[in-house]
């Protein structure tokens, strides 16, 4: 089975988020089920020298009004298409966020049904808004084309590719694409919605947010389309590339280690206070590593910040985002120098420091589709304090008496972020770290729970064996 898998951005060569691991974990996920995937991202700069003297398969004179070329090169040990498309995608600066964006990914869309076409995949796999329109062009193609199924995956539906609906007349579809069930939303053109409306079958990345982004305070405005095509939703869980995030290999570590000899963290955790200028001690390490963002509930964070530090508590945050959250922290670790070290940017390595050295990993999110940290805190024995929403529902066992009892409890769970239960969520945590059995066992319950692809990679492969009619 021979599926385009279509985003904006892949590990190792271009990652703002969990997105970029996710699509760049799928390839080697899927192979073990007989599924050959192909990915296909735009050609921003970073990506073009790292495929510097790829051969050139084909080419656009005019791919949406521009000149576009499409390069084949690797992506680990799996193939990637790579769309330079220069008047698009070789600029400074982040991915997101310019003028043109209904045309940077119309176009990076429109390539992939292209592709999709022309080289005989048997599917096409979107994921998110950025390649949303995929599945719309597929849809849109002259009557009598071969079917290729689609589906369209939502790995955060707060991000949708909204538009003035006078972008429609450039985006080369039929009128009668431009209704309430093709691309036209809320009196402009919705990029996701688009996707969501013309894709076979959706996924999301977890049970929980399968079932959430069906309700208002989630769905930010598609709930209702979910609910009408809730028989074609379905949540997956993401999984972690054991290649990548792997305590007993990983290079970015001072010291490996394996559940069994986890007193060898302690070096780790030495590291971790010399980074960020922390008071050498035994008390516990708390970590972030996150985009600091309302979602993350990093506002509510800030706000615990002086009693997480009263209860004999550290904390080692890596971070950006809003300018506000951003100062608010660095406050915080202005007035407990010692206590809390922050640092402002985006460093890959040091992630996996504070993995493997700090103690507790804190993801007080209002809403996470599924989150990744979590799975590298289990699989580092970083305890994950976590919001009960998404996936963190889904993957964290909450220590309660129950599971303690059973033996299963793998980290902290807090009910809907605010001050009062994230608080409580770090007392609890607190507490436990002062009783060093109980803390160890939590880590090696965690430590050795599956958070492999094995299970979503089988699910993905199944999705697409039912809609191609090779199940
Ligand atoms: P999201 O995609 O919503 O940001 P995820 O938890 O799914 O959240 O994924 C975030 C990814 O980005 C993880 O791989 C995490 O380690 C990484 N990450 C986030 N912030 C930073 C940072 N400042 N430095 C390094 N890695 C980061
Ligand atoms: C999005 C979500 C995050 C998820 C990631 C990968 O960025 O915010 O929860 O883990 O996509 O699916």
């Amino acid at each position: 089975l021979k599926v385009l898998s279509v985003a904006s951005e892949a590990f190792p060569l271009v990652k703002t988020g969990g997105l970029a691991d996710v699509v760049g974990a799928l390839p080697g996920a899927l192979s073990p089920h007989g599924v050959a995937t192909t990915t296909l991202i735009p050609g921003y700069p970073l990506v073009g020298r790292a495929v510097k003297g790829a051969r050139v398969v084909h080419r656009w004179t005019d791919l949406m009004g521009v000149e576009a070329r499409l390069l084949s090169a690797r992506l680990g040990t799996h193939p990637l298409l790579v769309l330079d498309a220069p008047a698009l995608f070789a600029r400074a600066g982040g991915l997101y966020g310019a003028d043109d964006d209904w045309h940077r990914f119309a176009a990076l869309s429109r390539a992939a049904a292209d592709v999709a076409d022309a080289m005989r995949f048997d599917l096409l796999h979107a994921h998110d808004w950025q390649a949303a329109m995929a599945p719309a062009y597929l849809r849109y193609r002259a009557a009598g084309s071969r079917p290729i199924p689609s589906v369209m995956t939502v790995h955060n539906i707060a991000f949708q590719g909204q538009f003035d609906a006078e972008v429609f007349a450039e985006l080369d579809l039929p009128d009668a694409a431009y209704g309430i069930d093709g691309v036209e939303y809320y009196g402009g053109v919705g990029f996701l919605k688009a996707g969501l409306q013309s894709a076979d079958a959706i996924t999301t990345v977890s049970p929980t947010y399968a079932a959430e982004i069906r309700e208002g305070r989630f769905g930010m405005g598609l709930e209702g389309l979910i609910e009408t095509r809730r028989d074609h939703v379905q949540g997956i869980v993401n999984g972690i590339d054991p290649a990548v995030w792997n305590p007993d290999s990983d290079p970015a570590l001072p010291t490996r280690y394996t559940a069994r000899a986890l007193g060898r963290r302690k070096l780790n955790k030495r590291g971790v206070e010399a980074m960020f200028g922390l008071d050498r001690g035994d008390g516990p390490i708390f970590t972030v590593i996150s985009r600091l963002t309302w979602q993350k509930g990093m506002d509510v964070l800030v706000r615990c910040l002086d009693e997480l530090v009263m209860l004999g508590g550290r904390l080692a945050l890596l971070g950006s985002g809003d300018a506000h959250l951003e100062a608010a922290f660095l406050a915080a670790a202005a007035r407990h120098p010692g206590r809390i070290g922050v640092t402002i940017g985006y460093d890959e390595p040091l992630s996996h420091l504070l993995q493997g050295g700090a103690d507790a990993i804190l993801i007080p999110s209002r809403f996470e589709p599924c989150g990744l940290t979590q799975l590298y805190g289990l699989a580092y024995g970083c305890v994950p304090i976590v919001a009960r929403t998404g996936g963190l529902a889904d993957t964290v066992i909450d220590a309660n008496e129950a599971a303690l009892a059973a033996g299963v409890a793998t980290g902290f769970q807090h009910g809907e972020t605010d001050y009062h239960t994230l608080a409580h969520a770090i007392r609890r945590a607190i507490a436990a770290y002062a009783r060093p059995d109980l803390w160890c066992t939590i880590q090696r319950n965690g430590m050795r729970a599956d958070f492999s692809w094995a299970q979503s990679g089988r699910r993905y492969a199944d999705l697409y064996k039912s809609l191609t009619g090779t199940a």
